[in-house]
Protein backbone atom coordinates (compact mmCIF):
# COMPACT_ATOMS: atom_id res chain seq x y z
CA UNK A 1 0.00 0.00 0.00
CA UNK A 2 2.74 2.22 0.94
CA UNK A 3 4.83 1.55 -1.91
CA UNK A 4 1.62 1.80 -3.82
CA UNK A 5 1.17 5.65 -2.80
CA UNK A 6 4.91 6.12 -3.01
CA UNK A 7 4.87 5.36 -6.65
CA UNK A 8 1.52 7.41 -7.25
CA UNK A 9 3.33 10.57 -6.15
CA UNK A 10 6.16 10.21 -7.92
CA UNK A 11 4.29 9.31 -10.96
CA UNK A 12 2.09 12.93 -10.06
CA UNK A 13 5.47 14.75 -9.63
CA UNK A 14 7.23 13.56 -12.85
CA UNK A 15 3.80 14.71 -14.94
CA UNK A 16 3.53 17.86 -12.93
CA UNK A 17 6.89 18.77 -14.10
CA UNK A 18 6.28 17.40 -17.44
CA UNK A 19 3.21 19.84 -18.16
CA UNK A 20 5.19 23.04 -16.98
CA UNK A 21 8.24 21.51 -19.10
CA UNK A 22 5.96 21.83 -22.14
CA UNK A 23 4.31 25.25 -20.58
CA UNK A 24 7.88 26.94 -20.98
CA UNK A 25 7.68 26.15 -24.84
CA UNK A 26 5.15 27.73 -25.90
CA UNK A 27 7.01 30.76 -26.50
CA UNK A 28 5.98 31.57 -29.97
CA UNK A 29 9.78 33.10 -31.13
CA UNK A 30 11.08 29.27 -31.15
CA UNK A 31 8.49 28.43 -33.68
CA UNK A 32 9.49 31.75 -36.42
CA UNK A 33 7.18 32.14 -39.27
CA UNK A 34 8.73 33.30 -42.71
CA UNK A 35 5.75 33.60 -44.32
CA UNK A 36 3.48 36.92 -42.74
CA UNK A 37 -0.15 36.46 -42.01
CA UNK A 38 -2.09 36.76 -45.00
CA UNK A 39 -4.49 39.86 -44.98
CA UNK A 40 -7.37 38.28 -46.19
CA UNK A 41 -7.82 36.14 -43.81
CA UNK A 42 -8.06 38.73 -40.77
CA UNK A 43 -11.24 39.42 -41.20
CA UNK A 44 -14.26 37.30 -40.49
CA UNK A 45 -16.11 35.71 -43.45
CA UNK A 46 -19.16 37.08 -44.76
CA UNK A 47 -21.81 36.79 -47.50
CA UNK A 48 -25.18 37.24 -48.72
CA UNK A 49 -27.87 35.57 -49.03
CA UNK A 50 -28.85 34.65 -52.56
CA UNK A 51 -31.94 32.61 -53.99
CA UNK A 52 -30.35 29.32 -55.77
CA UNK A 53 -32.44 29.11 -59.04
CA UNK A 54 -29.62 27.36 -60.83
CA UNK A 55 -28.99 23.92 -61.86
CA UNK A 56 -27.62 23.48 -58.89
CA UNK A 57 -27.03 23.28 -55.84
CA UNK A 58 -30.29 24.87 -54.60
CA UNK A 59 -30.72 26.64 -51.11
CA UNK A 60 -31.16 23.45 -48.56
CA UNK A 61 -34.53 23.09 -46.56
CA UNK A 62 -34.25 25.22 -43.68
CA UNK A 63 -34.08 22.26 -41.05
CA UNK A 64 -31.31 20.84 -43.05
CA UNK A 65 -29.53 24.25 -42.78
CA UNK A 66 -30.26 24.65 -39.49
CA UNK A 67 -28.90 21.19 -39.02
CA UNK A 68 -25.07 22.58 -39.76
CA UNK A 69 -25.56 24.09 -36.16
CA UNK A 70 -25.65 21.15 -34.18
CA UNK A 71 -22.79 20.14 -31.90
CA UNK A 72 -20.22 17.63 -33.77
CA UNK A 73 -20.71 14.37 -32.13
CA UNK A 74 -17.77 11.44 -32.41
CA UNK A 75 -18.56 8.81 -35.34
CA UNK A 76 -18.40 6.27 -33.54
CA UNK A 77 -20.60 7.12 -31.16
CA UNK A 78 -24.24 5.15 -30.90
CA UNK A 79 -26.12 8.36 -31.83
CA UNK A 80 -24.02 9.08 -34.91
CA UNK A 81 -24.22 5.06 -36.06
CA UNK A 82 -28.07 5.69 -35.71
CA UNK A 83 -28.02 8.41 -38.03
CA UNK A 84 -26.30 6.56 -40.49
CA UNK A 85 -29.25 3.78 -40.71
CA UNK A 86 -31.79 6.79 -40.81
CA UNK A 87 -29.95 8.27 -43.85
CA UNK A 88 -30.10 4.89 -44.98
CA UNK A 89 -33.41 4.67 -44.99
CA UNK A 90 -33.91 8.25 -46.14
CA UNK A 91 -32.14 7.02 -49.19
CA UNK A 92 -34.28 4.11 -49.68
CA UNK A 93 -37.23 6.22 -49.29
CA UNK A 94 -36.56 8.50 -51.88
CA UNK A 95 -34.94 6.05 -54.80
CA UNK A 96 -38.48 3.53 -53.58
CA UNK A 97 -35.97 0.52 -52.79
CA UNK A 98 -35.62 -2.13 -50.61
CA UNK A 99 -31.66 -2.61 -51.52
CA UNK A 100 -29.56 -3.80 -48.49
CA UNK A 101 -26.49 -2.15 -50.67
CA UNK A 102 -27.55 1.83 -49.86
CA UNK A 103 -25.01 4.22 -48.63
CA UNK A 104 -23.19 7.32 -48.80
CA UNK A 105 -19.77 8.67 -50.14
CA UNK A 106 -17.99 11.70 -49.18
CA UNK A 107 -17.85 13.96 -52.32
CA UNK A 108 -19.82 14.99 -54.77
CA UNK A 109 -22.06 13.97 -57.44
CA UNK A 110 -19.04 13.12 -59.65
CA UNK A 111 -17.66 10.87 -57.06
CA UNK A 112 -20.95 9.16 -56.79
CA UNK A 113 -20.56 8.55 -60.80
CA UNK A 114 -16.56 7.56 -60.34
CA UNK A 115 -17.19 5.27 -57.34
CA UNK A 116 -20.40 3.27 -58.86
CA UNK A 117 -18.59 2.66 -62.35
CA UNK A 118 -15.36 1.79 -60.39
CA UNK A 119 -17.54 -0.71 -58.76
CA UNK A 120 -19.08 -2.28 -61.63
CA UNK A 121 -16.75 -2.33 -64.35
CA UNK A 122 -13.61 -4.55 -64.91
CA UNK A 123 -10.75 -3.31 -67.40
CA UNK A 124 -12.09 -3.98 -71.17
CA UNK A 125 -15.74 -4.43 -70.30
CA UNK A 126 -17.90 -3.14 -72.63
CA UNK A 127 -20.15 -0.03 -71.58
CA UNK A 128 -22.70 2.13 -73.57
CA UNK A 129 -23.07 5.23 -72.38
CA UNK A 130 -26.34 7.06 -73.48
CA UNK A 131 -25.49 10.53 -74.13
CA UNK A 132 -28.25 13.67 -73.98
CA UNK A 133 -25.86 16.16 -72.84
CA UNK A 134 -23.05 17.04 -70.48
CA UNK A 135 -22.34 14.74 -67.57
CA UNK A 136 -22.86 11.33 -69.79
CA UNK A 137 -19.68 12.48 -71.50
CA UNK A 138 -18.36 12.89 -68.43
CA UNK A 139 -19.07 9.30 -67.20
CA UNK A 140 -17.91 8.11 -70.37
CA UNK A 141 -14.54 9.24 -69.84
CA UNK A 142 -14.37 7.88 -66.16
CA UNK A 143 -15.59 4.56 -68.28
CA UNK A 144 -12.48 4.91 -70.52
CA UNK A 145 -10.09 6.24 -67.66
CA UNK A 146 -11.69 2.76 -65.88
CA UNK A 147 -10.26 0.73 -69.12
CA UNK A 148 -13.62 -0.11 -70.08
CA UNK A 149 -14.39 -0.36 -74.03
CA UNK A 150 -16.73 2.53 -73.84
CA UNK A 151 -19.52 2.96 -76.78
CA UNK A 152 -21.55 6.09 -76.97
CA UNK A 153 -24.91 6.52 -78.49
CA UNK A 154 -26.01 10.42 -78.91
CA UNK A 155 -29.23 12.19 -79.39
CA UNK A 156 -28.92 15.79 -80.78
CA UNK A 157 -29.05 18.13 -77.22
CA UNK A 158 -32.89 18.31 -76.22
CA UNK A 159 -34.04 15.02 -77.32
CA UNK A 160 -33.87 11.94 -75.53
CA UNK A 161 -33.55 8.44 -76.65
CA UNK A 162 -36.67 5.79 -77.41
CA UNK A 163 -36.81 2.68 -75.54
CA UNK A 164 -36.61 0.64 -79.37
CA UNK A 165 -32.95 3.37 -79.79
CA UNK A 166 -31.83 1.40 -76.68
CA UNK A 167 -32.78 -1.82 -77.29
CA UNK A 168 -31.10 -1.78 -81.20
CA UNK A 169 -27.92 -0.51 -79.24
CA UNK A 170 -28.14 -3.40 -76.45
CA UNK A 171 -28.59 -6.07 -78.86
CA UNK A 172 -26.07 -4.38 -81.43
CA UNK A 173 -23.14 -4.20 -78.51
CA UNK A 174 -24.59 -6.64 -75.71
CA UNK A 175 -22.52 -4.62 -73.34
CA UNK A 176 -21.69 -5.28 -70.16
CA UNK A 177 -22.95 -2.13 -68.38
CA UNK A 178 -25.64 0.82 -70.01
CA UNK A 179 -25.47 3.85 -68.29
CA UNK A 180 -28.10 6.74 -68.66
CA UNK A 181 -28.74 10.09 -67.61
CA UNK A 182 -32.38 10.19 -66.22
CA UNK A 183 -32.34 14.33 -65.68
CA UNK A 184 -29.53 15.92 -67.82
CA UNK A 185 -29.60 19.17 -66.49
CA UNK A 186 -27.19 20.87 -69.40
CA UNK A 187 -29.76 20.21 -72.07
CA UNK A 188 -33.15 19.54 -69.52
CA UNK A 189 -33.94 16.71 -70.47
CA UNK A 190 -35.69 13.88 -69.26
CA UNK A 191 -35.25 9.97 -69.88
CA UNK A 192 -38.01 7.92 -68.27
CA UNK A 193 -36.81 4.75 -66.84
CA UNK A 194 -39.93 2.67 -67.35
CA UNK A 195 -38.44 -0.61 -69.84
CA UNK A 196 -35.00 0.09 -69.24
CA UNK A 197 -34.56 -2.60 -66.41
CA UNK A 198 -36.13 -5.07 -68.59
CA UNK A 199 -33.86 -4.65 -71.31
CA UNK A 200 -31.18 -4.58 -69.41
CA UNK A 201 -32.58 -8.22 -67.42
CA UNK A 202 -32.88 -9.57 -71.19
CA UNK A 203 -29.97 -8.01 -72.49
CA UNK A 204 -27.65 -10.03 -69.19
CA UNK A 205 -25.87 -6.28 -68.64
CA UNK A 206 -25.90 -4.17 -65.72
CA UNK A 207 -28.28 -0.42 -65.53
CA UNK A 208 -26.35 2.24 -63.78
CA UNK A 209 -28.47 5.74 -64.13
CA UNK A 210 -27.97 9.09 -62.46
CA UNK A 211 -30.51 10.46 -60.62
CA UNK A 212 -29.12 13.13 -59.51
CA UNK A 213 -31.18 15.69 -60.95
CA UNK A 214 -34.51 13.68 -60.75
CA UNK A 215 -34.27 12.25 -56.98
CA UNK A 216 -36.69 13.85 -54.63
CA UNK A 217 -37.68 15.98 -57.46
CA UNK A 218 -39.91 13.26 -60.01
CA UNK A 219 -40.83 9.25 -59.51
CA UNK A 220 -37.00 7.00 -59.89
CA UNK A 221 -38.80 4.05 -58.55
CA UNK A 222 -35.97 2.08 -58.26
CA UNK A 223 -37.32 -1.77 -57.48
CA UNK A 224 -40.31 -1.50 -59.34
CA UNK A 225 -37.99 0.11 -62.77
CA UNK A 226 -35.36 -3.05 -62.07
CA UNK A 227 -32.67 -0.63 -61.91
CA UNK A 228 -29.59 -2.23 -60.52
CA UNK A 229 -27.22 0.93 -59.72
CA UNK A 230 -27.56 4.60 -59.37
CA UNK A 231 -26.02 7.89 -57.54
CA UNK A 232 -27.68 10.92 -56.48
CA UNK A 233 -25.80 14.21 -54.86
CA UNK A 234 -26.91 15.51 -51.40
CA UNK A 235 -27.45 18.92 -52.95
CA UNK A 236 -30.85 18.81 -55.41
CA UNK A 237 -33.67 17.22 -54.77
CA UNK A 238 -32.52 15.67 -51.13
CA UNK A 239 -32.30 19.61 -49.63
CA UNK A 240 -29.25 18.95 -48.20
CA UNK A 241 -26.25 20.74 -49.19
CA UNK A 242 -22.96 20.18 -51.63
CA UNK A 243 -20.74 17.31 -50.37
CA UNK A 244 -22.05 13.78 -50.29
CA UNK A 245 -23.01 11.80 -52.73
CA UNK A 246 -25.45 8.64 -51.95
CA UNK A 247 -25.76 5.12 -54.01
CA UNK A 248 -27.48 2.13 -54.01
CA UNK A 249 -26.60 -1.08 -55.96
CA UNK A 250 -29.12 -4.11 -56.17
CA UNK A 251 -28.58 -7.66 -55.26
CA UNK A 252 -28.15 -8.11 -59.01
CA UNK A 253 -25.49 -5.84 -59.04
CA UNK A 254 -23.78 -7.01 -55.91
CA UNK A 255 -23.71 -10.50 -57.56
CA UNK A 256 -21.63 -8.66 -60.39
CA UNK A 257 -19.42 -6.91 -57.74
CA UNK A 258 -18.53 -10.19 -55.77
CA UNK A 259 -18.07 -12.11 -59.27
CA UNK A 260 -14.79 -9.55 -59.85
CA UNK A 261 -11.79 -10.60 -61.41
CA UNK A 262 -10.01 -7.24 -59.91
CA UNK A 263 -10.20 -5.39 -57.12
CA UNK A 264 -12.00 -1.34 -57.97
CA UNK A 265 -9.09 0.93 -58.70
CA UNK A 266 -10.43 3.23 -55.77
CA UNK A 267 -10.47 2.27 -52.00
CA UNK A 268 -12.48 4.77 -50.87
CA UNK A 269 -15.24 4.35 -52.93
CA UNK A 270 -15.21 0.43 -52.80
CA UNK A 271 -18.71 -0.91 -52.66
CA UNK A 272 -17.14 -4.15 -50.16
CA UNK A 273 -15.39 -1.65 -47.95
CA UNK A 274 -18.10 1.10 -47.26
CA UNK A 275 -20.30 -1.49 -46.57
CA UNK A 276 -18.79 -2.36 -43.68
CA UNK A 277 -18.38 1.33 -42.65
CA UNK A 278 -21.66 1.59 -43.14
CA UNK A 279 -22.65 -1.50 -41.07
CA UNK A 280 -24.32 -3.48 -43.58
CA UNK A 281 -21.69 -6.60 -43.73
CA UNK A 282 -20.00 -5.38 -40.41
CA UNK A 283 -21.75 -5.48 -36.91
CA UNK A 284 -21.76 -2.14 -35.05
CA UNK A 285 -20.25 -3.78 -31.99
CA UNK A 286 -16.99 -3.85 -34.28
CA UNK A 287 -17.25 -0.30 -35.11
CA UNK A 288 -13.64 -0.03 -34.71
CA UNK A 289 -12.93 -2.37 -37.39
CA UNK A 290 -16.11 -0.78 -39.32
CA UNK A 291 -13.64 2.36 -39.82
CA UNK A 292 -12.70 3.48 -42.95
CA UNK A 293 -12.36 6.85 -43.37
CA UNK A 294 -12.91 10.00 -41.21
CA UNK A 295 -16.94 11.02 -41.78
CA UNK A 296 -18.69 14.40 -41.65
CA UNK A 297 -20.90 14.65 -39.00
CA UNK A 298 -21.84 17.96 -40.07
CA UNK A 299 -22.65 16.93 -43.64
CA UNK A 300 -24.90 13.70 -42.46
CA UNK A 301 -26.93 15.97 -40.51
CA UNK A 302 -27.80 18.18 -43.16
CA UNK A 303 -28.22 15.22 -45.40
CA UNK A 304 -30.32 13.70 -42.63
CA UNK A 305 -32.88 16.95 -42.34
CA UNK A 306 -32.83 17.24 -46.06
CA UNK A 307 -34.48 13.68 -46.16
CA UNK A 308 -35.98 13.84 -43.20
CA UNK A 309 -38.02 16.78 -44.68
CA UNK A 310 -39.11 14.68 -47.58
CA UNK A 311 -40.44 12.11 -45.23
CA UNK A 312 -42.20 15.11 -43.06
CA UNK A 313 -43.72 16.01 -46.52
CA UNK A 314 -44.51 12.58 -48.26
CA UNK A 315 -42.69 11.73 -51.19
CA UNK A 316 -46.12 11.94 -53.43
CA UNK A 317 -46.58 15.15 -52.28
CA UNK A 318 -42.77 16.26 -53.03
CA UNK A 319 -43.14 15.00 -56.58
CA UNK A 320 -46.62 16.89 -57.10
CA UNK A 321 -44.59 19.87 -55.87
CA UNK A 322 -42.18 19.97 -58.12
CA UNK A 323 -44.73 18.79 -60.94
CA UNK A 324 -46.48 22.12 -60.11
CA UNK A 325 -43.67 24.63 -59.94
CA UNK A 326 -42.79 23.29 -63.52
CA UNK A 327 -46.21 23.68 -65.32
CA UNK A 328 -46.07 27.54 -63.39
CA UNK A 329 -42.57 28.46 -64.22
CA UNK A 330 -43.74 27.10 -68.35
CA UNK A 331 -47.04 28.97 -68.43
CA UNK A 332 -44.97 32.16 -66.99
CA UNK A 333 -42.62 31.91 -69.79
CA UNK A 334 -45.23 30.98 -72.45
CA UNK A 335 -46.50 34.45 -71.35
CA UNK A 336 -43.14 36.07 -71.78
CA UNK A 337 -42.52 34.33 -75.36
CA UNK A 338 -39.76 32.46 -73.87
CA UNK A 339 -38.73 29.30 -76.16
CA UNK A 340 -38.29 25.99 -74.39
CA UNK A 341 -35.04 24.28 -75.15
CA UNK A 342 -36.60 21.07 -75.13
CA UNK A 343 -39.59 20.64 -77.45
CA UNK A 344 -41.51 17.71 -76.91
CA UNK A 345 -42.73 18.95 -73.32
CA UNK A 346 -43.16 14.79 -71.66
CA UNK A 347 -39.25 15.03 -72.51
CA UNK A 348 -38.90 18.25 -70.40
CA UNK A 349 -36.94 17.38 -66.95
CA UNK A 350 -39.12 18.87 -63.63
CA UNK A 351 -36.77 20.83 -61.95
CA UNK A 352 -34.78 22.51 -64.77
CA UNK A 353 -35.75 24.21 -67.15
CA UNK A 354 -34.25 25.92 -70.24
CA UNK A 355 -35.25 28.42 -72.73
CA UNK A 356 -32.98 29.89 -75.55
CA UNK A 357 -32.42 33.42 -74.65
CA UNK A 358 -34.82 35.74 -76.74
CA UNK A 359 -33.46 37.22 -80.16
CA UNK A 360 -31.20 40.33 -79.09
CA UNK A 361 -31.08 39.61 -75.77
CA UNK A 362 -27.36 38.12 -74.06
CA UNK A 363 -27.75 35.27 -71.34
CA UNK A 364 -24.97 36.12 -69.61
CA UNK A 365 -26.47 39.50 -69.00
CA UNK A 366 -29.87 38.54 -67.84
CA UNK A 367 -27.89 35.97 -65.60
CA UNK A 368 -26.08 39.22 -64.36
CA UNK A 369 -29.23 41.44 -64.28
CA UNK A 370 -31.11 38.75 -62.22
CA UNK A 371 -27.63 38.27 -59.51
CA UNK A 372 -27.00 42.31 -59.07
CA UNK A 373 -30.60 43.84 -59.31
CA UNK A 374 -32.57 40.61 -57.32
CA UNK A 375 -29.95 38.49 -55.50
CA UNK A 376 -31.25 35.49 -57.71
CA UNK A 377 -28.93 33.54 -59.51
CA UNK A 378 -29.52 31.43 -62.43
CA UNK A 379 -27.56 29.34 -64.82
CA UNK A 380 -26.63 29.80 -68.18
CA UNK A 381 -25.08 26.86 -70.43
CA UNK A 382 -23.11 24.11 -69.40
CA UNK A 383 -20.68 23.05 -72.13
CA UNK A 384 -23.70 23.23 -73.84
CA UNK A 385 -25.09 26.41 -75.93
CA UNK A 386 -23.25 28.73 -73.60
CA UNK A 387 -24.38 32.28 -74.31
CA UNK A 388 -27.06 30.91 -75.57
CA UNK A 389 -29.53 29.32 -73.21
CA UNK A 390 -30.84 30.18 -69.44
CA UNK A 391 -31.48 27.03 -67.05
CA UNK A 392 -33.76 27.59 -64.24
CA UNK A 393 -33.80 25.59 -61.53
CA UNK A 394 -36.35 25.45 -58.81
CA UNK A 395 -36.13 22.01 -56.83
CA UNK A 396 -35.82 20.46 -53.19
CA UNK A 397 -37.01 23.79 -50.63
CA UNK A 398 -37.37 26.14 -54.09
CA UNK A 399 -39.95 24.27 -55.36
CA UNK A 400 -42.76 26.32 -54.99
CA UNK A 401 -45.07 28.39 -56.21
CA UNK A 402 -44.14 31.81 -54.20
CA UNK A 403 -40.54 31.03 -55.28
CA UNK A 404 -41.03 30.57 -58.77
CA UNK A 405 -43.12 33.84 -59.09
CA UNK A 406 -39.98 36.32 -57.86
CA UNK A 407 -37.86 34.16 -60.16
CA UNK A 408 -40.56 34.67 -63.54
CA UNK A 409 -40.84 37.75 -62.08
CA UNK A 410 -37.55 38.91 -61.94
CA UNK A 411 -36.60 37.00 -65.36
CA UNK A 412 -39.58 39.47 -66.83
CA UNK A 413 -37.61 42.60 -65.55
CA UNK A 414 -34.52 40.91 -66.73
CA UNK A 415 -35.56 40.41 -70.42
CA UNK A 416 -37.73 44.40 -70.35
CA UNK A 417 -34.18 45.83 -69.01
CA UNK A 418 -32.05 47.35 -71.70
CA UNK A 419 -29.15 46.36 -69.99
CA UNK A 420 -29.38 42.89 -71.04
CA UNK A 421 -29.39 43.53 -74.58
CA UNK A 422 -26.81 41.75 -76.97
CA UNK A 423 -24.53 44.36 -78.93
C1 LIG B 1 -27.22 15.10 -63.90
C2 LIG B 1 -25.98 15.41 -63.13
N1 LIG B 1 -25.07 14.44 -62.95
C3 LIG B 1 -23.96 14.66 -62.26
C4 LIG B 1 -23.70 15.88 -61.69
C5 LIG B 1 -22.43 16.06 -60.92
O1 LIG B 1 -22.67 16.37 -59.59
P1 LIG B 1 -21.61 17.25 -58.76
O2 LIG B 1 -21.52 18.58 -59.43
O3 LIG B 1 -22.23 17.30 -57.41
O4 LIG B 1 -20.32 16.54 -58.79
C6 LIG B 1 -24.62 16.92 -61.83
C7 LIG B 1 -24.38 18.24 -61.24
O5 LIG B 1 -25.11 19.17 -61.36
C8 LIG B 1 -25.79 16.67 -62.57
O6 LIG B 1 -26.73 17.62 -62.75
Amino acid sequence: MGIDLGICLVTLIFSIKDVSCWGANTNTTSFPSKYKKPECLKSPLETESRLLATGGPANPYNRSFDSLQLPILGMLEDPSIKILFDIQDGIRYVLQTKNEYTLVYHGTGTTGMTGVLDNMIEPGEKVLVGIIGYWATVASNIAKRLGANVIQMEKPHGSRFSLSEIEAALKQHRPNILYLINGESTTGVYQPLEGIGELCYKYDCISIIDVVATVGQQPIKMDENKIDVVYLSSQKGCGGIVGLAPVSFSPRAMRKVRRRQTVPKFYQTDITEQADAWYITMPVEQRNEAFLHSISMSLLYSLREGLANVVEEGIENVWQRHADTHRYIQFRARKLGLEPYVKNPEDRLIGTTIFWAPKGKDAVKIEHYMLEKFNIEISVGLFVDMGKVIRVGLFGSNANRATATVVMDALEFALNSTDTNSE
